[in-house]
């Protein structure tokens, strides 16, 4: 079985390699020739651990091309795997969704499965069907397919992983003929016992959007918990660990930090609220927990200014850009409120991220001025006042804290992970501030 997949960000890519590594003849197609031809060179556009060496591993039963008939005609199964950006309005654009749909139309020359894995609004699959029928009506031929969805729920720093020891595996369909070519096509998970989810296609893409937005949930309850601990001289972890013992409420996901971002929760809590709002249902939990989300990565800001009394003139180094560790994804990231929030109070930054410098920069192109981008952690705190850790990267856990300290002016550290919160040396260095830690 040939597999197609329309989209190489890091869904499609991941989802690419990971087909092939199940032995699959893979082709990935985009409109971006420029990106194409990177992949066809080795190159690899995302920063995502272990995927230029799968796909290294996998050089010859995956294929990279603009072509994007080629790969209609060629693949019996064609995941689209496009992105779903937030439009003005706070729902999901889904402008490159349909256009894959009407190309599959345009170039369907047998039977085929088109399967939805980006992550789309509920009655998006039934929409791709009527815009690939659509298709085939102008065209006047008749070839039969199946629509289905795919949710995927792999995390950016362990993509690989997810995708190839997955919790679990949704299909959404309607018909057999679809549910036993999607069963080939995950054979090897069905082997290793992974449990398999077969639904409608409404239930699946509901699925996606409701396990993103309940761990939103989590996190922005905890965070809020956070907020109280401090008030009350409470400890959030040991909150958060004594919660977590509870089987039925389990320890994931609830690790205080100034909010959460990257290109899913942000953009998809407030995508599932606009559908609930347009089917005449306002989900207040997801909005309270969009709303704390804001509200925490202000509070970050305040407590810094409220505990140094100003930030006018002091100079801040930021540790960790990036809106999670082991990734160079900016989007949503808390560090872009923090940051123009610190320079807009007056203050200079230093900033060092190991993964997203690069990306950082365009971001911060109205505030560049004040931001002076350095090589590591130690001249990112050299003459600072204030060092800021923003992301836990795993360095930043293991840096030399006699050494930060000796090169600071003073002596406050904002721990927004609360990396170094165990740490006795850290109480006895600095004046420390993590979150939650009343
Ligand atoms: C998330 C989901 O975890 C995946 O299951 C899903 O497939 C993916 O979205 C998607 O829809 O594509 P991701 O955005 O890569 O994955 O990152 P997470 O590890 O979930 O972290 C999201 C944000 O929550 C980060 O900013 C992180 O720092 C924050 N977070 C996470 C916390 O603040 N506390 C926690 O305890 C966990």
């Amino acid at each position: 079985m040939k597999i197609g997949i329309i989209g190489t960000g890091y869904v499609g890519l991941v989802h690419g390699a990971v087909m092939a590594d199940f032995g699959f003849e893979v082709t990935c197609v985009d409109i971006d020739k420029e990106k194409i031809d990177k992949l066809n060179n080795g190159e690899v556009p995302i920063y995502e651990p272990g995927l230029k060496e799968l796909l290294q591993k996998v050089n010859d039963r995956i294929r990279f091309t603009t072509d994007l008939k080629l790969a209609v005609e060629n693949c019996q199964v064609i995941f689209i795997a496009v992105g779903t950006p937030q439009a003005e309005d706070g729902s999901a654009d889904m402008i490159y969704v349909f256009n894959a749909a009407e190309s599959i139309g345009h170039y369907m020359n047998e039977y085929k499965v088109i399967v939805d894995k980006s992550t789309v609004p509920v009655g998006t699959g039934k929409k791709v069907k009527e815009t690939i029928r659509k298709q085939l009506e102008n065209r006047k031929v008749n070839y039969e397919f199946d629509v289905v969805s795919n949710p995927e729920f792999l995390r950016e720093g362990k993509a690989i992983k997810d995708s190839q020891l997955p919790d679990r595996i949704i299909i959404g369909c309607e018909s057999e003929k679809a549910k036993e070519i999607m069963k080939k096509i995950y054979d090897v998970l069905y082997l290793k016992d992974t449990p398999f989810i077969f639904t409608n296609i409404e239930t699946a893409e509901t699925i996606k959007y409701a396990a993103n937005a309940f761990l939103a949930v989590k996190i922005s309850y905890i965070n809020e918990m956070a907020l109280l601990c401090e008030k009350v001289g409470a400890d959030v972890q040991e909150v958060a660990k004594a919660m977590g013992m509870d089987g039925r409420i389990s320890p994931k996901f609830l690790n205080p930090g100034p909010g959460f971002g990257g290109s899913c929760f942000p953009k998809d809590t407030r995508a599932i609220y606009d559908t609930a709002l347009k089917n005449d249902e306002e989900m207040l939990v997801i909005k309270g927990a969009i709303e704390a989300n804001e509200k925490q990565k202000k509070k970050m800001v305040e407590k810094i200014v409220s505990i140094m009394e100003t930030v006018s003139n002091k100079t801040i180094g930021i540790l960790g850009l990036s809106f999670k560790p082991e990734t160079n994804d900016m989007r949503e990231a808390p560090s872009i409120t923090i940051i123009h929030e610190l320079v807009q109070k007056g203050a200079r930054i230093k900033a060092f991220c190991p993964g997203a410098m690069k990306e950082a920069k365009p971001i911060f192109s109205d505030v560049n001025e004040h931001i002076k981008y350095c090589k590591d952690e130690y001249e990112t705190v050299k003459d600072a006042h204030a060092v800021v850790i923003i992301t836990e990267w795993n360095r930043f856990r293991g840096m030399d804290l006699q050494r930060t300290r000796k090169l600071m002016k003073d002596n406050y550290m904002f721990d927004l992970r609360n990396i170094h919160a165990k740490d006795k040396t850290v109480q006895e260095l600095f004046k420390y501030y993590g979150v939650g830690k009343g």
